[in-house]
């Protein structure tokens, strides 16, 4: 079998399951992986023989992807801000609301230090950290951060772990669960969060390959008090951010004013909602 004729193979199998313009990406993310080629050299090789071996493995990619599993946890990585990253089932996928997020950030700040010509560092703590995208993505970013990340999953910081010595970024890891936390041990110039937010009554709106491959307690929250971890993270953070410290969040599309009323009765000022790319409120800042 050629290219060519695994891509008509590939497109047959996943055909109905993806749009036509995913189901050629995933060709292109499956082969790239098993043929160790780029995405030009795929196209410039249409008509290359695929040896036994290599069409075993692309066999096994295609069956498991049409039984849902992301193509991130099949090929073990996804690309953040231009970074790659390790992901496992441990691990949310990060998605790309969540780079918005990270620029976000990234632009505030260094917009801040040019004018303020800061010269400590900037200390950064990412709550929830899961692959360590966000942590890792601001330290390689801004080069005064010094960035802590705390996750309850030991083995989302194992991953986080080595995703910062495979992006040579310095940051430092806690096993903490934050809702046990009574206060912050460090003052932060920076908090950063993109807890568990999905409501149970919004199961009904995720695709399957989300459903029964990312790991629950990264995603859901209960019904009755979807505001949990924001509550508590706004508390710790009120107490725990240096004057003109800023908290950043991700946020629930459907929760953006409970949010502002929220961080308001904490006593956070200069609220500022901001929407993703689809339109949907997706991000918040506040001050100290
Ligand atoms: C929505 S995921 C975000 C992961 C990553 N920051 C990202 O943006 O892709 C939420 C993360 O919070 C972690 N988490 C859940 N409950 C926690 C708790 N009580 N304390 C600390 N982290 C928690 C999960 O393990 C998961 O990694």
């Amino acid at each position: 079998m050629n290219i060519d004729e695994f891509r008509i193979y590939f497109r047959e199998q996943l055909a109905g399951m993806y749009e036509p313009e995913e189901v050629e990406n995933l060709c292109f993310l499956t082969l790239e992986h098993i043929l160790k080629m780029n995405r030009v050299e795929v196209s410039l090789s249409r008509k290359m023989d695929i040896s036994t071996s290599a069409l075993s493995q692309l066999n096994e990619v295609t069956s498991r992807l049409s039984l849902s599993e992301p193509i991130q946890y099949i090929i073990g990585t996804t690309e953040f801000y231009g970074m790659e990253f390790q992901v496992n089932p441990a691990t949310l996928i990060p998605r790309p609301e969540t780079e918005e997020l990270v620029d976000w950030i990234i632009t505030d700040k260094a917009e801040s230090l040019v004018k303020s010509e800061k010269k400590e560092k900037l200390k950064v703590l990412d709550i929830g950290t899961g692959s360590g995208c966000i942590a890792i993505s601001i330290a390689k970013n801004l080069s005064n951060a010094h960035v802590e990340a705390i996750d309850i999953s030991q083995e989302a910081l194992a991953t986080a772990y080595q995703n910062a010595k495979m992006n040579q970024a310095d940051v430092t890891f806690y096993n903490q669960n934050v809702l046990a936390v009574e206060e912050l041990e460090h003052k932060y110039d920076v908090i950063v969060s993109n807890p568990p937010y999905v409501r149970m009554l919004e199961k009904k709106e995720m695709r399957d390959n989300v459903l029964s491959n990312e790991p629950d307690s990264a995603l859901f929250v209960s019904d009755d008090d979807p505001l949990i971890f924001y509550r508590k993270i706004g508390e710790l953070a009120f107490e725990s951010l240096s004057v003109n410290g800023f908290l950043y969040f991700e946020i629930n599309e459907y929760l953006g004013k409970e949010m502002i009323d929220l961080l308001k009765g904490i006593g956070f000022s200069d609220i500022e909602l901001k929407r993703d790319m689809f339109g949907k409120d997706r991000m918040i800042k506040a001050s100290r």
